[in-house]
C-alpha cells in the first residue's frame, strides 16, 4: 500500500532506505568523494525555470520521440547500473521486463548480475541494449560485442569515464563488500532488513556477466576490470567490430564529444556517472548546451545524472537532449517494490514528463526547446 501512495521517485527513495540493509543503500544513493558532484546535479536541475505558453489547446500531446532509429514512447532509456540483483533479488529482468512494458529501452551492464543470455531470454520483447566496459583483457570485450550480437542486443553503450573506480567514502566506511556479507558490524541493521537478507540468500548466487567468482569490495573489483590504457582508437575499433548503434557513454567536453563523434559514435551520453567517479566533475545539464550545438546535427545527444522526475526530463530535452538515461529513478523503484515498483516509477516519469508537456503549452516533443526554459542565476553555485 506504500507503494501505491508513493507520489514521487523521492518517496520511493525513502521507501527503498527503509527496505535495504544499509550499505547496499548507500551503494545505490551515494557518489564519489564528498558527493559535490551529485548535489550539483540536482540543483543545476532546480535552477531550471520553465515558460510556459497558455491557451494552446493542449487536449491532446505526443510525448513520443525517437531514440536511435525507433520510437519511444517518451524520451527515456534506463541506463546500466551494477549489480541489480543485490538491490532486489528479482534484479535486472524485472527491470528490464517493466521496461519493455513502457516501450523502453534498458540498458544491460558489463557489471550486471544477470548475463545476456539471461536477460534475453528474460526479457525477450524489451529492447535491449549493452554497456561495455573495455576490459584490460581485449578479447574479453570482443567476446561481449560477439554475444550481444547473437542475443539481439541493438545498441552497444561503451562507458569512457571508468580509467579506475571512483572513491565512494559511504561503500568504505560502512565495509561494503560484493556480494554483501552478514557480519558482525552489520549483524543489527541486518535484523532490521530481514526480508532482504532471507530473499537474497536463498536466491542463486550473483551471477557476474563478466567474472566466475568475484569477492571484494566495489573497487576492487573495478580495479580489476577497468582499463586504464583505453584510447580513442579502442572507440574506432568497437566501431568496426559492432554492426548495431555505437554510443559512447561519459562524455564530459565538447572536444571529446567531437572526437567520439569523428571517430564513429551515433549518440553520446553527456554524464559524469552518476557523479560516482571524479568529485567535482562539470555537471551534465550545464555542458549539455554546447555539447547539443556542436554535436547534435551528427549525433544524439543524451544527458545522465540527477533525473529525478518527468519535468527534469522536460528540461533536459528543452536544454538539447535528445533523450535522457535514469538510474537511481528506477533502482529506487526497484529496491521499494521489486518488478512492480520499477513499475511505479516508470509510471510516474511518464506521467509527470506528460502533464509538464500539457503545463508548458506544448503538444509535441519538437516544441520542447530552449524557448521554454530559462536558467536561474544561483549565486552558490
Ligand atoms: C551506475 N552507473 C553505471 N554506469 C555504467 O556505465 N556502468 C555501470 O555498471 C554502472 N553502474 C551503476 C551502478 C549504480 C548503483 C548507479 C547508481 C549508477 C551510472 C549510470 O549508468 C548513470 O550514469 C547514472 O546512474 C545516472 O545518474 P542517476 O540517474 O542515477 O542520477
Amino acid at each position: 500500500r506504500r507503494l501505491r501512495r508513493a507520489a514521487s521517485i523521492s518517496d520511493l527513495r525513502e521507501i527503498a532506505r527503509r527496505r535495504t540493509p544499509r550499505a547496499v543503500f548507500d551503494y545505490t544513493d551515494g557518489a564519489a568523494g564528498d558527493e559535490v558532484s551529485a548535489a550539483r546535479s540536482r540543483r543545476a536541475f532546480e535552477r531550471v525555470e520553465f515558460v510556459p505558453r497558455v491557451l494552446r489547446d493542449v487536449s491532446v500531446v505526443d510525448t513520443s520521440t525517437r531514440m536511435l532509429g525507433k520510437p519511444v514512447p517518451i524520451p527515456l532509456a534506463l541506463g546500466p547500473t551494477g549489480f541489480t540483483r543485490m538491490m532486489h533479488h528479482a534484479g535486472e529482468p524485472a527491470v528490464a521486463r517493466a521496461a519493455g512494458r513502457f516501450g523502453l529501452p534498458y540498458t544491460l551492464s558489463t557489471m550486471g548480475t544477470t548475463s545476456l543470455e539471461r536477460l534475453a531470454a528474460q526479457a525477450p520483447s524489451t529492447r535491449r541494449w549493452f554497456q561495455l566496459y573495455l576490459w584490460r583483457d581485449r578479447d574479453a570485450s570482443a567476446d561481449f560485442v560477439k554475444r550481444a550480437i547473437d542475443c539481439g542486443y541493438d545498441t552497444l553503450m561503451l562507458t569512457v569515464d571508468t580509467p579506475i573506480g571512483g572513491a565512494r567514502l559511504r561503500d568504505a566506511r560502512n565495509g561494503m563488500t560484493i556480494p554483501p556479507a552478514l557480519r558482525l558490524r552489520t549483524f543489527v541493521d541486518g535484523a532490521r532488513h530481514p526480508h532482504w537478507w532471507f530473499n537474497f540468500l536463498t536466491t542463486e548466487p550473483l551471477e557476474f556477466a563478466s567474472l566466475k567468482h568475484f569477492a571484494g569490495t566495489p573497487a576492487e573489483l573495478s580495479n580489476k576490470i577497468f582499463d586504464p590504457s583505453a584510447t580513442i582508437d579502442d572507440v574506432r575499433w568497437l566501431r568496426e567490430a559492432w554492426p548495431g548503434k555505437l554510443v559512447v557513454k561519459g562524455v564530459q567536453t565538447v572536444e571529446d564529444a567531437e572526437a567520439c563523434v569523428a571517430a564513429g559514435a551515433d549518440a553520446l551520453v553527456v554524464s559524469n556517472h552518476g557523479a560516482r567517479q571524479l568529485d567535482r566533475s562539470p555537471t551534465p545539464l550545464e555542458l549539455l548546451p554546447g555539447i547539443a550545438a556542436r554535436c547534435g546535427e551528427r549525433a544524439e545527444i543524451y544527458l545522465d545524472g540527477g533525473v529525478r522526475s518527468g519535468g527534469d526530463i522536460a528540461a533536459a530535452v528543452a536544454l538539447g537532449a535528445r533523450g535522457v538515461l535514469i538510474g537511481r529513478a528506477y533502482l529506487y523503484g526497484l529496491m521499494a517494490g521489486g518488478e512492480r515498483g520499477v513499475d511505479h516509477a516508470l509510471r510516474l516519469l511518464t506521467t509527470e514528463f506528460t502533464a509538464t508537456m500539457r503545463l508548458l503549452g506544448v503538444t509535441s516533443v519538437a516544441e520542447l526547446t530552449g524557448e521554454r526554459v530559462r536558467m536561474r542565476g544561483c549565486p552558490c553555485c
